[in-house]
């Protein structure tokens, strides 16, 4: 596999493959199986767990890494075809990915969503005309629309917990959040869980229904795998025998770009904070999944980040193993794939 854009770029027999090697190496951490391989890694945007579960399980794996983080100690890029390049960025994707290439026997990037045009953002078109300036195996670290690392991580997470691929009750809730949010992890997370043949409640307050291509998408995985999906905005109804609630915060497609005007949808959401009491009419034990960064208090209440139910630590683990098992799926030697 050269590119890693989506979690679709797994194939099914590919996918059970990297989860069983993730478990493995989530027992036996150290191996060489990228000696001698480095790996770049491109961040255009912040990060904490991302960058440091990768440089950790690449050193883990014997290989080696650096760090681009552009306009920080490196030169702006710019990633639009047919600037005029006369702002702040002294250099062009279309130089700068083949050039990191010729460094590197693979290249992470991270590029977040714009926010200014839906349908741009929708089309994930910047980081595919990067994985295009490639010659070498591309990883996807969080891109417009995509965040395939978090839904590997989060599939690896629910298959610890034991949560039923076929029949488990999966919540993707909508929670307040001061700023609209891109919808790279909602619709990855939401993609992962119709692929597991979850059946799948998206729970949101009425102007956050998720755009209608990550709903069709989402959709034609669950009719394939077995799931299901439906939308509410009845919290009580939504919970109802949930086994997960994965909460997450995201922009209303209506005013996309316009942050002003969707700041009068948002105010009055501020209740949308997940607490202990949403849980009231959920499964004995359910879990809470986020794939963080969370703000305490505004997405998510102390209670349940602190309490019983909450697995967010374990996901952020398991972007190591995760990320580690698809290295070596796409990196490793032979003998270590096989
Ligand atoms: N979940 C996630 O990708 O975290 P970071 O943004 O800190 O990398």
């Amino acid at each position: 596999m050269k590119r890693f854009l989506d979690l679709c770029d797994l194939e099914d027999g590919r996918l059970e493959a990297v989860l069983a090697r993730a478990r493995e190496l989530e027992r036996r951490p150290i191996s060489k199986a990228l000696s001698g391989k480095m790996i770049g890694l491109i961040f255009m945007n912040p990060s904490l767990r991302t960058l440091a579960s990768m440089q950790a399980g690449i050193a883990q794996l014997g290989g080696s890494s650096f760090l681009i983080q552009p306009g920080a100690g490196s030169w702006k890029l710019e990633t639009r075809t047919g600037a005029i390049m006369d702002n702040d960025a002294a250099e062009h994707v279309r130089e700068a990915i083949p050039v990191l290439a010729e460094y590197a026997d693979a290249l992470g990037v991270r590029v977040f969503a714009e926010g200014k045009d839906l349908a741009a953002d929708l089309s994930d078109g910047v980081i595919r005309a990067m994985a295009e300036l490639c010659p070498k195996p591309f990883v996807n670290l969080e891109s417009a629309i995509s965040h395939p690392c978090q839904a590997l991580a989060d599939w690896k997470t629910l298959d610890d917990l034991e949560i039923p691929r076929k029949g488990g009750r999966f919540v993707l809730s909508w929670a307040y959040h001061p700023k609209p949010l891109p919808y790279a992890v909602p619709a990855s997370v939401l993609a992962m869980a119709a692929r597991r043949g979850m059946q799948v409640v998206v729970l949101r307050p009425d102007g956050f229904a998720l755009p209608q291509e990550v709903m069709s998408r989402a959709q034609a995985l669950a009719a394939r795998s077995g799931g299901s999906i439906v939308e509410t905005s009845d919290r009580r109804a939504a919970l109802d025998g949930a086994h997960v609630l994965y909460a997450k915060s995201w922009a209303a497609p209506a005013f996309y770009g316009r942050p002003a005007e969707e700041a009068i949808l948002r105010a009055p959401l501020r209740g949308w904070c997940v607490s202990e009491s949403w849980f009231e009419s959920a499964a004995p034990g359910a879990r809470f999944m986020h794939c963080l960064p969370v703000r305490r208090n505004v997405k998510v209440a102390d209670e349940v980040l602190d309490g019983p139910r909450s697995a967010v630590i374990r996901q952020a683990g398991n972007r190591l193993h995760a990320q580690k098992a698809l290295l070596v799926e796409m990196l490793g030697a032979t003998e270590a794939r096989s």
